[in-house]
């Protein structure tokens, strides 16, 4: 109803500016307590509320008034009036009349019929008018807006708006309306716009609208139109331009849907129950530039769904269940700038899905459980880049992994955005790290895998938690077995050296590749939250005693160089950084695990050459010791290994690309050097350790709250 305020406001407005003469409009009086009140807001337009005598007391007035105090909308708002009788406002003058009592039930057919000039604008909207007063309304030719909203029509008839040949508006919203009669509108070349919103249509009540040979818009939402979207759904409307279906019940969009509207350039299909976008959907929308399928349950967006839409300028798609962003979606859409995808479930967009030369202009995608991994990469890349304003970057933010958890896509950094952790949830891969607790060594006969763990100091009393073994599965890690885990820190006779037995019913797969992590919670730390420790080992092959690979390099670590020629000569050079007088321990071994050679060198700018080595591969392992302070030899021991092949050209081994083994006890070298913690206290030195960057995450208290309320 306030449309046709507004619009009568306005229209009253334009008339008084036009109309020449008059300096300054005066409201004129007319208060009759209690019958009668009345008001200007604005110029021109009388607001009135009073009993059932009001209307008879405003038109004496108004014909009383001196020409020049000219009223164009009346408004008025009485009471305890269910019928209209007699002519209203005899001889009065109006442009725009609306009345509402909320019980106004019937209009006698003379009661417009001695008003004075043309009324062009008429809402009879929130009464209870069971019918369209046709009577009344024939003698309103001039009429260009009628609003009978908010009443209790029931069904339309064909001569219903007979003789109203101007009417270019009719609101008939929040109706009872179940059937229009043919031919009810084609006498009205010049409507445009036909609100039949919060109606009761069905889609066979919808080929009467046939006729509507000259509409633009058409507001069909919220009624009971379900089923498939099809090209027959509506008949032939060759100017409309704007439909809106909204808050209907329709299931699917069917190929070549409404395919009569060829000139729809906006449709609104929010708040149905559209799952099923078919191939060529659009086929004949093609002029279509808004398209609002929000709050619907479309799953996924495919192939050519939405081929043909390439005028299509904003595209909303929130509060759907979409998983992913693929290229699929934008791909067809040459022309698109607005893309809404708020509120669904995508966790992944594809590398392809938003290329350079795409020109959006907003992008949302608010409360999607986006998985900020190394697949986002490209997205991040191209929404950094994009010149769409900064609210919408901000609002791609991570769901997972834990550590990313809120975090604003843009502002990670690339190499935060990692592949390899699944099971984010329950990872201990991210959780703070509080004491370092290292694999000492791991041992595996071919049925039973013990892990001797080392726990610092500052760890001790601990008890244990909860064991996790992780699986590699291509490129990621997944959360495969995890058990909780009993031990006291007291009972143990060392409590640094911590056996876990990794328990029989655990299924790992010989050759298989695993991750081990224990769980351990510090009993004597202050608070709750920060009590948890965890070490975690390196991804280990599951081979009986065989020297390993590290998964994952290590972009930080000291150098050393290996060259091995054809002729048997392996030079190894080392220069690991370290300001104090440290060496590095060489161990090399044949392929079947026997030693071959063993070597002391310097860590600073030292080389050895081993030669005559008539074997093709061998593992070089390496380990750095302090000399002179050899006071526990367990402390913080990490033997790292790398395989050397003959005839390869010179190749630089960061630290991080070296084998890591534990398992060199059982075929009979022992193999265990003093080594200095080099990152103690000052992590200055971190960098030139061997030690493996999975150990060293941010803290974020938030997972590990988590973690302590969920006890595995
Ligand atoms: C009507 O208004 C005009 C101009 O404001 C004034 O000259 C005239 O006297 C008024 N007539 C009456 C009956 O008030
Ligand atoms: C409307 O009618 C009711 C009873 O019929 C009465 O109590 C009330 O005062 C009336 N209101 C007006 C504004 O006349
Ligand atoms: C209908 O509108 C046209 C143009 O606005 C006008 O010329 C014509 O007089 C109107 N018809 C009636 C019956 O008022
Ligand atoms: C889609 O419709 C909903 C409900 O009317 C509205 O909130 C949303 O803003 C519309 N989207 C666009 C892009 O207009
Ligand atoms: C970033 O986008 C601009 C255009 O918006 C483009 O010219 C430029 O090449 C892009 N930068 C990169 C690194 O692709
Ligand atoms: C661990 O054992 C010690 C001594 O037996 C005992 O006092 C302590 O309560 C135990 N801790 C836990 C958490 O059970
Ligand atoms: C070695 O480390 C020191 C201090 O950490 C640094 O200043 C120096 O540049 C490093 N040298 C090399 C060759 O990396």
């Amino acid at each position: 109803m306030w449309w046709l305020y507004l619009s009568l406001v306005w229209w009253c407005g334009t008339v008084a500016v036009a109309a020449p003469g008059i300096s300054k409009w005066v409201c004129p009086e007319i208060a009759e307590e209690p019958v009668v009140e009345c008001n200007c807001d604005v110029p021109h337009t009388l607001r009135c509320t009073g009993d059932k005598t009001a209307l008879d007391i405003i038109g004496q007035k108004l014909l009383s008034l001196n020409s020049s105090i000219s009223v164009s909308l009346l408004d008025c708002t009485i009471q305890n009036v269910s019928t209209i009788s007699g002519p209203l406002l005899e001889g009065i003058a109006l442009k725009g009349l609306v009345i509402s009592s909320g019980e106004i039930k019937e209009i006698h057919g003379m009661a417009f019929g001695k008003l004075a000039a043309p009324l062009k604008a008429l809402g009879l909207p929130s009464n209870k008018l069971v019918t369209v007063p046709t009577h009344a309304l024939r003698f309103l030719s001039g009429l260009n807006r009628l609003d009978l909203s908010t009443n209790k029509l029931r069904k339309l008839e064909s001569q219903n708006f007979k003789g109203l040949e101007n009417l270019s508006y009719i609101d008939l919203s929040n109706n009872e309306i179940l059937r229009i009669a043919p031919n009810t509108f084609s006498h009205l070349l010049h409507l445009r716009v036909l609100r039949l919103q919060n109606n009761r249509l069905t889609v066979s009540a919808l080929f009467t609208l046939n006729t509507l040979y000259s509409i633009e818009d058409l507001d069909l939402s919220s009624n009971y139109l379900d089923g498939p979207l099809d090209s027959q759904t509506l008949p032939n409307i060759p100017f409309l331009q704007n439909l809106q279906l909204s808050h209907n019940s329709f299931s699917s969009i069917k190929m070549g849907a409404l395919e009569g509207l060829p000139n729809l350039q906006t449709l609104s299909l929010h708040g149905n129950q559209i799952d099923v976008l078919e191939d060529h959907a659009f086929l004949y929308l093609s002029n279509l530039k808004q398209l609002n399928l929000s709050s619907n349950r479309i799953v996924a967006v495919s192939g050519a769904s939405l081929d043909h839409l390439k005028n299509l300028i904003e595209l909303d798609l929130s509060s759907n269940f979409l998983r992913a962003v693929a290229a699929d979606l934008l791909t067809p859409l040459q022309n698109l700038r607005i893309l809404r995808l708020d509120d669904n479930e995508i966790s992944i967009v594809s590398s392809d899905a938003f290329k350079m030369g795409i020109l959006l202009e907003r992008l949302t995608l608010r409360e999607n459980p986006l998985n900020c991994d190394c697949n986002l990469m490209d997205f991040a890349y191209w929404l950094s880049n994009s010149t769409i304003p900064k609210e919408d970057k901000k609002s791609v933010v991570c769901a997972t992994p834990p550590s990313l958890e809120n975090g604003i896509l843009i502002e990670i950094p690339s190499n935060e955005l990692q592949c390899g952790h699944q099971e984010p949830l329950l990872s201990p891969l991210n959780m703070p790290v509080r004491a370092h607790i290292h694999l000492r060594s791991f041992s595996f006969d071919g049925s039973k895998i013990v892990l001797e763990w080392y726990v610092e100091e500052e760890a001790i009393p601990y008890t244990c938690d909860a064991l996790f073994v992780y699986e590699e599965d291509g490129s990621k890690e997944v959360l495969l077995e995890s058990n909780p885990l009993k031990c006291n820190s007291s009972n143990l006779k060392d409590p640094r050296l911590l056996d876990v037995t990794v328990p029989n019913s655990f299924e790992l797969s010989l050759g298989n590749r695993y991750r081990f992590c224990v769980v351990l919670l510090e009993s004597a730390t202050r608070s709750d939250e920060l009590s948890l420790a965890l070490g975690c080992s390196d991804v280990l092959p599951l081979l009986p005693n065989a020297p390993h690979k590290r998964a994952k390099p290590s972009p930080t670590a000291p150098t050393i160089q290996t060259t091995f020629t054809s002729d048997g000569t392996l030079t190894v050079n080392v220069d690991v950084n370290r300001s104090e007088n440290c060496e590095v321990h060489l161990a090399l071994f044949q392929t079947k695990g026997a030693l071959y050679q063993k070597k002391v060198m310097k860590c600073r700018n030292d080389r050895y050459i081993f030669e005559n080595l008539d074997e093709d591969v061998y593992t070089l392992c390496i380990n750095l010791l302090k000399p002179n302070n050899n006071r526990d030899f367990k402390n913080d021991q990490k033997t790292q290994c790398v395989r050397v092949t003959k005839q390869q050209s010179t190749q630089m081994i960061q630290g991080g690309s070296l084998a890591l083994i534990f398992a060199l006890g059982s075929i009979g070298v022992f193999l265990i050097f003093a080594v200095q913690k080099c990152f103690q206290k000052s992590r200055v030195g971190r960098s030139q350790c061997f030690i493996s960057s999975e150990e060293e995450r941010p803290h974020h208290n938030r997972y590990v709250k988590l973690q302590a309320t969920t006890k595995v």
